[in-house]
C-alpha cells in the first residue's frame, strides 16, 4: 500500500497526451497516480515522468485495453488491491477518426464508440459504487468542445463527446448530496498524437497547459470546464443559436 495520507488518482489513457500531462501534474500535487494504457513503452516512459514529479513510487502502471469488457473492470480491481482505493477517477482515454457522411464507415465508428462511450461507462460503473459507499470521490470525464455542436466530418467523435457531456450532466444531478463530485472537461485542440499531422488547428495548446486547466477545475470541484477561452466562447455561443442559423455556417 502507498502512503496512507496520499490520495489515489486513476487516469485512463495516462500514458500519453493530455492524460500523461495530467498524471504528472497530479503527482506534483501529491497524488499517488495509477495510469492505464496498452503500450508498455509509453506506460514506462510516463511512469518515469510521474515519479520525477511526485517522487519514487508515485506512479503505478496498469496495462490493459479498455475496450476489453472483461479485462478493464478487473484492472480497476487490481488498482484498488494495490493502492487501497480510487479517490479521483479520470475517464480520459479517447480516440477519433474521420466520419464524413460521404465516406461513412460503421466499423470505424464502432471502434470510436467502443472506447469513447462503452469503455467510458464501464470505468464509471466500476469505480462509482465504492465512492458512494465511502461518500467521497471525484469523477472527471474528458469530453471535448466538439460535444457542443455537430461539426463537419466529425459526426461520430462529436456524438460520442456529446454523449459523455450529457451523461455527466445527468449523473451530476443524481449524485448531489452523495459526497461524489463530477467534473466534465471540454478541451479545444491540444497538441497530441490524436491530431498529429493536422495543420492550422486554431488556438492549439500544449498538453501541459490543458493539464493545468483541468487541475484547476478539479481543485475547485468545478462541474464543467471549457478551454481555451477564444475557442470555447464562440462554440458555447453556437450552442445557443437556432439550428437553422447554425446550419448556415456549414
Ligand atoms: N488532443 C485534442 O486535441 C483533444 C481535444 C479535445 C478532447 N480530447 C480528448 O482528450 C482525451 C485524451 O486525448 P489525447 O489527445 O491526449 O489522446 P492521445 O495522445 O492519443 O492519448 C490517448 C491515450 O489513451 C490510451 N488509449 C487509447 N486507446 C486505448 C485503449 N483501447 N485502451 C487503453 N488505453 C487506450 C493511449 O495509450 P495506448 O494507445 O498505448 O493504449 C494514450 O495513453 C480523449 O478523450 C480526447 O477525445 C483531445
Amino acid at each position: 500500500m502507498p502512503d496512507a495520507g496520499k490520495p489515489v488518482a486513476l487516469v485512463t489513457g495516462g500514458s500519453d497526451g493530455i492524460g500523461r500531462a495530467l498524471a504528472v501534474r497530479l503527482a506534483r500535487e501529491g497524488y499517488v497516480v495509477a495510469i492505464m494504457g496498452r503500450r508498455p513503452e509509453l506506460l514506462q516512459a510516463a511512469c518515469h515522468d510521474i515519479d520525477a514529479a511526485g517522487g519514487e513510487g508515485a506512479s503505478h502502471a496498469f496495462r490493459v485495453d479498455l475496450t476489453d469488457r472483461g479485462a478493464f473492470p478487473k484492472k480497476i480491481d487490481d488498482v484498488v488491491e494495490k493502492l487501497g482505493r480510487v479517490d479521483l477517477f479520470v475517464a480520459n482515454a479517447g480516440t477519433a477518426g474521420p466520419s464524413s457522411a460521404r465516406h461513412f464507415d460503421a466499423r470505424e465508428a464502432q471502434r470510436v464508440i467502443d472506447l469513447n462511450v462503452s469503455a467510458f461507462m464501464a470505468g464509471i460503473a466500476h469505480v462509482l459504487p465504492p465512492m458512494l459507499e465511502r461518500r467521497s470521490g471525484h469523477i472527471v470525464a474528458v469530453s471535448s468542445l466538439a460535444a457542443f455542436r455537430g461539426l463537419p466530418k466529425s459526426a461520430v467523435y462529436c456524438a460520442t463527446k456529446a454523449f459523455v457531456s450529457t451523461f455527466m450532466e445527468s449523473f451530476r444531478g443524481d449524485l448531489k448530496g452523495t459526497g461524489v463530485f463530477t467534473t466534465t472537461v471540454h478541451p479545444g485542440f491540444v497538441r497530441t498524437a490524436l491530431n498529429a499531422g493536422a495543420k492550422n488547428l486554431p488556438f492549439i495548446m500544449t498538453p501541459e497547459r490543458a493539464a493545468d486547466a483541468i487541475w484547476k477545475a478539479i481543485k475547485r470541484k468545478a462541474p464543467n470546464v471549457a478551454f481555451p477561452f477564444p475557442l470555447a466562447a464562440p462554440l458555447a455561443a453556437a450552442r445557443l443559436l437556432p439550428n437553422g442559423l447554425y446550419e448556415r455556417f456549414f
